[in-house]
C-alpha cells in the first residue's frame, strides 16, 4: 500500500508540523503513560509525540513507512532518544515488547479494509506485553467531518523558512460507503508552484472497530469520545479507543 505524497515527499512532509501542532490529542496520549514504560508509536509521522514520550523518560520506538515523515522525525531527534523503524504497522518487527502502543492523528483510517486493519492490529498485539494497551483514534463517521473538507473551510497560510508562504487546503472528492477520498492542495506562493496529494481514508463505525479488535484478540475496550477523556457518545467527533491485551 503506497503512502500519500503528503507524507512521502520531503518538501510536503516538512510542512506537516506547522499544519498539525501538538494539541489536546497529544495531551490525552501523554496522560496514558504516567509511569516510565516502553511505547511504540505506529505511523509516528514527524515524531512530535514520539519525542515528547522519549523526553518524558519512556523507552520509545517510532514506526513510520513514509520517507519524508521519517526523515523529519530523525532530524527532530537531535539527541537520538528514539528507536526509529522504517516500516508499516503490519510489517514492523521489534524484539521489544511494549506496555503501550499508540496510533495517533487518525493513522487507523489509512487502513482501507478489514484485512489490512486486522494485519496491523494483530502485529501490534503480538508486540504488546500481557497487560499492554493499544490506543488510537478514528473520526466518527456519524459526525461527517469530511463535509467540511472544502477550500473555503480548510484554507491555511503558513510561513516556513526556505518555502516562503504556502497556502494549504483540503478538497473532498468522493464519498463511497466508508471510504472518503480527498486531495490536499499545497500552493507554494513564492515559487509559483502548485502540488496536490490525493488520499483515501476509511471511516469505520464503532461496531466495525469493536469487531476488528475482537478478531485481533483484544480483550476489553475503553470507548472515549473527547480528548478530555470523557465517554464516547453517538455525536462525538472522535472514536478514541484504548484496547487491552489481557495475556
Ligand atoms: C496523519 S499522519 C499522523 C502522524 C502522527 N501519528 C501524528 O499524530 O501526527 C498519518 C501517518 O500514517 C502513516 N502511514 C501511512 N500508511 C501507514 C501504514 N501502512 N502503517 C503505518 N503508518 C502508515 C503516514 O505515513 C503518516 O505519517
Amino acid at each position: 500500500m503506497p503512502v500519500d505524497d503528503a507524507f512521502s515527499r520531503a518538501d510536503l512532509a516538512r510542512l506537516y508540523d506547522a499544519l498539525n501542532p501538538a494539541g489536546a490529542d497529544s495531551e490525552f496520549y501523554l496522560r496514558l503513560a504516567t509511569q516510565p514504560c516502553s511505547i511504540v508509536d505506529v505511523g509516528c509521522g514527524t515524531g512530535l509525540l514520539t519525542l515528547l514520550y522519549a523526553q518524558g523518560g519512556h523507552d520509545v520506538t517510532g514506526v513510520e513507512p513514509a520517507e519524508g515523515m521519517l526523515a523529519m522525525a530523525r532530524q527532530n531527534d537531535v539527541t537520538a532518544l528514539v528507536h526509529w523503524l522504517a516500516a508499516t504497522g503490519a510489517d514492523f518487527i521489534s524484539d521489544n515488547r511494549f506496555d503501550l502502543a499508540v496510533m495517533t492523528g487518525h493513522v487507523f483510517q489509512v487502513f482501507l479494509n478489514d484485512a489490512a486493519t486486522l494485519a496491523v492490529l494483530k502485529n501490534i498485539r503480538s508486540h504488546l506485553k500481557p497487560g499492554g494497551r493499544l490506543a488510537f483514534d478514528s473520526r466518527n463517521p456519524l459526525a461527517r467531518a469530511f463535509d467540511g473538507w472544502t477550500a473555503e473551510k480548510t484554507l491555511r497560510h503558513i510561513e516556513l523558512g526556505g518555502s516562503g508562504t504556502v497556502c494549504v487546503h483540503h478538497q473532498l472528492l468522493a464519498v463511497d460507503g466508508e471510504q472518503v477520498t480527498f486531495e490536499t492542495v499545497f500552493d507554494f506562493i513564492d515559487a509559483g508552484r502548485l502540488e496536490t496529494s490525493r488520499s483515501t481514508l476509511r471511516f469505520p463505525s464503532q461496531d466495525t472497530i469493536a469487531a476488528l479488535l475482537a478478531q485481533a484478540g483484544f480483550d476489553g475496550i475503553d470507548w472515549i469520545g473527547y480528548w478530555d477523556g470523557s465517554a464516547f457518545a453517538p455525536e462525538s467527533r472522535e472514536i478514541i479507543v484504548v484496547a487491552h491485551k489481557a495475556r
